[in-house]
């Protein structure tokens, strides 16, 4: 396995192991792999998994060789984040698996009006409060369900989850091409309502597009992938 840069490592493109001139998928291939190699399930440990998802958040912001960053948070984000963090969200969800077997479709306009008279058990269908710095993963987890997840970093796509109502923002990095962004799909690991209701459908890792993406869950020794 390759050796963690050591701490005085500043560059990004080090830390992720290529050069200063690659291109975006250089930069997403190798941001994926990295992850693989510094997960603390995979014998890293969490600072140096949270080294590398910052080395791609800072090339994905526009990290400049020379030394400076672009994107500076503007003065009305910080607020903008502030304010999030004061409150809970509330989460309303269903279990793909579920429009599966009663032949539902994400976009039926009554998904959850069907779902909440379907006497579906709570880990297929129903609501949690999403804490403020949690994401919808670790919200899910704090209500003891085991939702699908793999690297905990944006990177496998395995905790994928279908947006029908609300927002959530997706994060700056992450592995998820604009289409898919535009079809509501998010990752549950990385990301957190800031709508006071949201309704989402997850274990959608296999829809066409999301289970392309996927890196197997058996590289990550501890993921769930029920
Ligand atoms: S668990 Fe890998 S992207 Fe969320």
């Amino acid at each position: 396995m390759r050796q963690f840069p050591s701490p005085d490592v500043d560059s990004p493109f080090e830390v992720l192991g290529i050069d200063a001139d690659a291109d975006d998928d250089e930069v997403l291939e190798a941001y994926r792999e990295r992850v693989k190699e510094v997960h603390p399930d995979q014998g890293g440990s969490a600072r140096e998994f949270q080294a590398v998802r910052e080395a791609y958040e800072r090339i994905e912001a526009g990290y400049d060789p020379d030394g400076e960053m672009a994107g500076p948070t503007a003065p009305g984000q910080q607020v903008d984040q502030e304010e999030q963090r004061a409150v809970s969200h509330r989460v309303e969800y269903v279990n793909y698996q579920v429009l599966d077997d009663f032949g539902w479709e994400l976009t039926d306009d009554d998904l959850f009006e069907k779902a909440a008279e379907a006497d579906l058990p709570i880990e297929d269908y129903g609501a949690f409060d999403v804490d403020p710095g949690d994401s919808i993963l670790e919200a899910a987890e704090n209500c003891g369900f085991s939702w699908p997840f793999a690297c905990r970093g944006g990177a496998c796509s395995n905790c994928a989850i279908a947006l029908i109502d609300g927002e959530i923002p997706p994060p700056t990095s992450h592995v998820l091409p604009p289409e898919l962004i535009d079809r509501g799909i998010r990752l549950s690991c990385i990301t957190t309502p800031v709508t006071e209701d949201t309704k989402i459908v997850y274990n959608v890792k296999h829809l066409p597009g999301v289970n392309e993406l996927l890196l197997p869950a058996s590289r990550f020794e501890k993921a769930s992938t029920d």
